[in-house]
């Protein structure tokens, strides 16, 4: 997508062909940065650290924190320890380990000389079928999105609930629930997108509020509480998340509070569709709830609150008092009952078992 009038993607080769260049989402909105990644840890920090995130941008930057690993040593055993490193970042996304294994599977039978030059082809090959699987996914959710539009007799925007940063940020381009809206913007059909705020992190309101405002696209930015009460009141016509991880059974682990807004999605009879790559898909498990690992990070992250400052500065400020702990799930799990499709590369499918094994048979069977 652009940023002031030029083409980016998430993640790039450096122009030196081995060092890899990131936009750092931690300064995002108020400032634009770029950083360059040198080695493993550059990427594992930047994994961590949430400089990148989502669960495609976190396969895409495990796939090159691969290829600067090798340049240490390409032998065997270092092999296992870049995989180890990279899986350990964060658990929940399952692109991560889904990267980190298919390099593995490609350079494991190669000599070490021949390992480096093979994965970095490797790594932009991942990204490069990435961009092409969520303009794909853009492509059928527009489907949806046009027939909510018509439905209404093309009057008013489509109100699209969306929950997190599941945008071209979260991917390597286009994003998987933002590709529709996307889509939809540029095919001229009138848009509203309610942006959940999303705390902790806010990557609503840092990362899709900024996608959205570069795009041209109308929003509303709400509280993570708003949801519900906006569903009631018949002021949402859809909604589209992502996920980090979907079960076999269609379970779909995404951002913490994903799940409240699904059932209110469910008691008011509002469409809920999450938007996925068949990369997210964990054919492994079947019950979210009960398989999925929740990763639990830093009780700063809810005390403290970082923002702009009106004399410009970027600053934390604590919200809560200084005796008070925090929990911090990170991700929660909505069941597959509430779900009413899953948009994926392939086409549109009932979050159930026979859902997914129709648009992808060879995944379901292996
Ligand atoms: O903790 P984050 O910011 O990595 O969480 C991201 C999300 O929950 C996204 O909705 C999910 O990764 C899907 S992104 C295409």
């Amino acid at each position: 997508m652009k940023v002031h009038g030029k083409a980016w993607r998430s993640i790039w080769l450096a122009e030196d062909g081995r060092r890899v260049g990131i936009i750092d989402q931690t300064r995002l909105p108020h400032e634009f940065r770029v950083a360059i990644l040198a080695d493993l840890e550059d990427a594992a920090r930047a994994i961590r650290d949430m400089q990148v995130r989502g669960a495609p941008l976190i396969g895409a930057t495990a796939a090159y924190g691969f290829c600067l690993g090798l340049w240490d040593d390409a032998g065997d055993k270092n092999l296992d320890r870049i995989g180890a490193t990279l899986i350990a970042c964060r658990p929940t996304a399952v692109n991560l380990r889904w990267a980190v294994e298919r390099l593995e599977a490609v350079l494991r039978p190669l000599p070490p000389e021949q390992r480096p030059a093979v994965a970095y082809r490797e790594a932009a090959r991942i990204c490069d079928e990435d961009v092409a699987v969520n303009e794909a996914i853009g492509n059928h959710g527009l489907h949806l999105i046009r027939t909510a539009w018509e439905k209404m007799d093309r009057r008013g925007p489509v109100r699209i609930l969306t929950h997190c940063n599941a945008g071209w940020l979260a991917t390597v381009d286009w994003g998987t629930a933002l590709a529709p809206v996307y889509k939809a913007h540029a095919a001229g059909i009138p848009l509203l997108v309610l942006v959940d705020e999303t705390r902790p992190r806010s990557q609503g309101a840092s990362l899709t509020a900024w996608e959205l405002t570069a795009e041209g696209v109308d929003h509303r930015l709400i509280v993570d509480n708003a949801g519900g009460h906006l569903m009631q009141h018949g002021l949402v016509d859809l909604c589209i998340v992502g996920t980090d991880r979907t079960t076999a059974g269609g379970d779909v682990c995404n951002k913490i509070g994903t799940y409240l807004k699904a059932l209110a999605a469910h008691a008011n009879g509002v469409p809920f569709y999450v938007a996925l790559p068949g990369s997210t898909v964990d054919w492994r498990i079947s019950d979210g709830v009960r398989e999925i690992p929740i990763e639990e990070r830093s009780q700063d992250e809810v005390l403290w609150v970082q923002g702009l400052t009106r004399s410009g500065r970027l600053e934390p400020v604590r919200i809560a008092p200084e005796a008070t702990a925090a929990l911090n799930p990170a991700f929660d799990v909505t069941p597959a009952a509430l779900v009413t499709g899953l948009i994926t590369e392939r086409g549109v499918c009932p979050a159930s078992r026979e859902g997914l094994a129709s648009l992808f048979p060879e995944m379901a069977a292996a």
